[in-house]
């Protein structure tokens, strides 16, 4: 046993000894092609090519993902995945358990990754025990924006309920102004749904319905009401909102167009590379009610053959943890870092509520997963529950049928 130990010692010895010799080679799949992603991404890409490594880039444009992700499957089917790519949630473990990841341990062990990771999110970066993902920054999803001088010229403060939101919405489209900026994409429809299911519903009511799938919860009055919330939005947004990406949306209440935006900090990103202060031009304010919605990007190893690209992953997983990258990336990308020993003192208010609440609901048992960014439900679950909640918000669906839809769609699914 011992014997094979010092073997095994000696032979990764060795092939980390090759990979440093190597020239370090990356192709990175992911979908940051916004403004502030652009810039965040570039963070990245600038740290590799200072560390000797070479960048090729394998941007697939599509706000959550979906393109990216069609993307990544169609490399993979034809024998030859991209060697690192932005990858989340339970896609993580999927595609391990398809025997295509690479196991990154021994990088994160040598870097103590435990040690700054909040337990959840470490959990997320581990297949069967191995680490098999790196974590760059926690998102928070359930946030509203606003244009501040939009909601001062019309009188009205940032709503804390959703009566309060309504209200507010229909003294900005009576003033004629686009109330609530967003793009008809389903990932979209999904995001707004899920924050409108925790905020409206609570905690508790959320992670039986999105999280552990309960035929009640899904049927339930309390979703009755998280549908009919999402009919009055419909209401609120503009008549070109279909197909709309998030970031013209985003970009809508920057120039004052619209009033709101419901998205999660991404849009932040957004702001910050228009030069926008919170507080002065925009506000941010986390959706009504309890709990935190999270979703960590992160990126997985595809299996590669080749010395200089299993050193160009060594070398991105170990950037992607560095406590200097994390602070710039995430001042960039309007998240906070996902190591918990990045101080915040460079930070806007919007990061430093979102981490204070995020240690809050992690004590108060309310932390969870969005399910609208891949972090909660494994693919086919997800799918079919956003394939009626696009359905529902593009037609005259009542919320006695969507609920009936959603129930069914969901057991479908399993
Ligand atoms: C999310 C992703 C964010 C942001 C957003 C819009 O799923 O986690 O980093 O990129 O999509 O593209």
């Amino acid at each position: 046993m011992r014997k094979l130990n010092v073997l095994a010692a000696s032979s990764m010895a060795a092939l980390l000894a090759g990979a440093a010799a190597a020239e370090p080679q990356v192709e990175v799949l992911h979908w940051w092609t916004s403004g502030g992603e652009a810039k965040s991404v570039a963070v990245l890409q600038q740290e590799f090519a200072e560390r000797g490594g070479t960048w090729t880039d394998m941007p697939v444009a599509g706000g959550g993902g979906d393109a990216a992700m069609t993307a990544l499957r169609a490399r993979v089917l034809s024998g030859n995945a991209p060697t690192a790519v932005q990858l989340k949630g339970p896609a993580i473990q999927e595609w391990y358990e398809e025997g295509v990841l690479s196991d990154i341990s021994d990088v994160a062990e040598a870097q103590g990754w435990s040690e700054v990771l909040p337990e959840a999110i470490a959990g997320h970066m581990k297949c069967e025990g191995a680490w098999c993902a790196a974590p760059v920054n926690v998102h928070r999803v359930d946030w509203i924006w606003a244009n501040a001088k939009v909601l001062e010229d019309a009188g009205i403060e940032m709503p804390t309920t959703w009566e309060a939101f309504n209200a507010a919405a229909q003294t900005l489209q009576e003033a004629g102004v686009v109330p609530l900026a967003h793009g008809g994409q389903a990932w979209q429809d999904a995001t707004l749904f899920e924050v409108v299911a925790l905020s409206l519903g609570g905690p508790e009511f959320y992670k039986a319905a999105l999280v552990d799938l309960d035929p009640e919860a899904l049927k339930s009055d309390q979703m009755k009401a998280v549908f009919d919330q999402m009919r009055t939005l419909r209401g609120f947004v503009d008549d070109n909102f279909s197909g709309r990406e998030w970031n013209l949306a985003t970009a809508m209440v920057i120039n004052g167009e619209a009033g709101f935006q419901i998205m999660g900090d991404w849009a932040k990103g957004e702001f910050a590379a228009a030069g926008k202060t919170p507080g002065e031009d925009f506000l941010c304010a986390s959706a009504p009610g309890e709990g935190f919605l999270y979703n960590v990007d992160s990126f997985a190893m595809f299996e590669v053959d080749g010395e200089d690209r299993v050193a160009g992953q060594k070398l991105l997983a170990e950037l992607i943890m560095g406590p200097t990258f994390q602070e710039t990336f995430n001042l960039n990308k309007g998240s906070i870092p996902a190591r918990t020993d990045v101080s915040l003192d460079k930070f806007d208010s919007c990061a430093h509520t979102s981490s204070e609440e995020m240690q809050a609901s992690a004590d108060g048992g309310s932390l969870l997963p969005s399910y609208a960014h891949g972090m909660a439900l494994r693919g086919a679950q997800a799918g079919a529950i956003t394939d009626v909640v696009t359905a529902h918000f593009n037609s005259e669906m009542s919320s006695d049928e969507a609920v009936q839809m959603l129930a069914d769609a969901v057991a479908n699914s399993m």
